[in-house]
């Protein structure tokens, strides 16, 4: 797999990284969805770069003008909830792209430290031959990202798959690592050092899906 860690440059990203973390600045949920969507264009903005190109003509009302274009067959899935903005963000840049959604989630058994990933709600369009763009804010375990991509396998070989993350644990980076071919490609902003006991990323910012949409009761 090959890792585009977009916090190796520093850039205006790092200020949307700095707000989603700070624990006083999520207070505002709607500057953390937002947050999240802007993290979602400037990674689709750079992913755009490895996208097949082709020669086009727009004729303007002055005479012609040549340009290069990027392929449309894309598709972009999100794991619900917390990928949403994720997904809004890239949508506003791909914004002919098909789009994909699955709800995966954590059901913790009775050891609270302990859980197995649930896929349930899956709406996707055919992926044969598309360029599959799979987003989740928070690359923890990687075992989301792994199961929403067992779980799309009927509905087509992609061409391409890009991996989105806003945050990654070393530990789940690694995981997709070894799961996905030398092909795939994660855009992620931020590789943070580890999982605590209850598989939150440590720093990482805390829930995504609750600080995006509000808290939930337990199932
Ligand atoms: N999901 C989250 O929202 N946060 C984490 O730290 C890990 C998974």
């Amino acid at each position: 797999m090959q890792i585009h860690n977009l916090s190796d440059t520093p850039s205006i990203l790092n200020t949307f990284m700095s707000e989603l973390r700070d624990k006083s600045a999520q207070k505002d949920s709607m500057r953390f969805r937002r947050n999240i969507e802007r993290i979602g264009e400037i990674i689709g903005y750079e992913l755009s770069k490895s996208l097949q190109f082709n020669a086009t003509t727009i004729e303007t009302p002055l005479g012609n003008s040549q340009t290069v274009l990027h392929e449309k067959d894309i598709v972009l899935c999100s794991i619900l909830r917390a990928g949403v903005p994720l997904h809004n963000g890239l949508l506003n840049y791909f914004d002919a792209a098909e789009n994909a959604f699955i709800s995966a989630y954590r059901q913790h058994k009775d050891n609270p430290e302990s859980f197995e990933i649930v896929v349930e709600y899956l709406a996707c369009p055919s992926l044969e031959g598309k360029t599959l763009i799979l987003a989740d804010p928070m690359l923890a375990t990687g075992q989301s990202m792994v199961a929403t991509y067992e779980a799309l396998k009927p509905f087509g070989t992609p061409k391409e798959i890009h991996l989105i993350s806003v945050i990654g644990a070393q530990e789940g980076v690694d995981y997709v690592s070894k799961v996905f071919g030398p092909n795939v490609k994660l855009w992620i902003a931020a590789i943070d050092e580890k999982l605590n006991e209850k598989g939150y990323i440590v720093p990482g910012l805390g829930d995504a899906g609750d600080l995006a949409f509000g808290n939930k009761l337990q199932q």
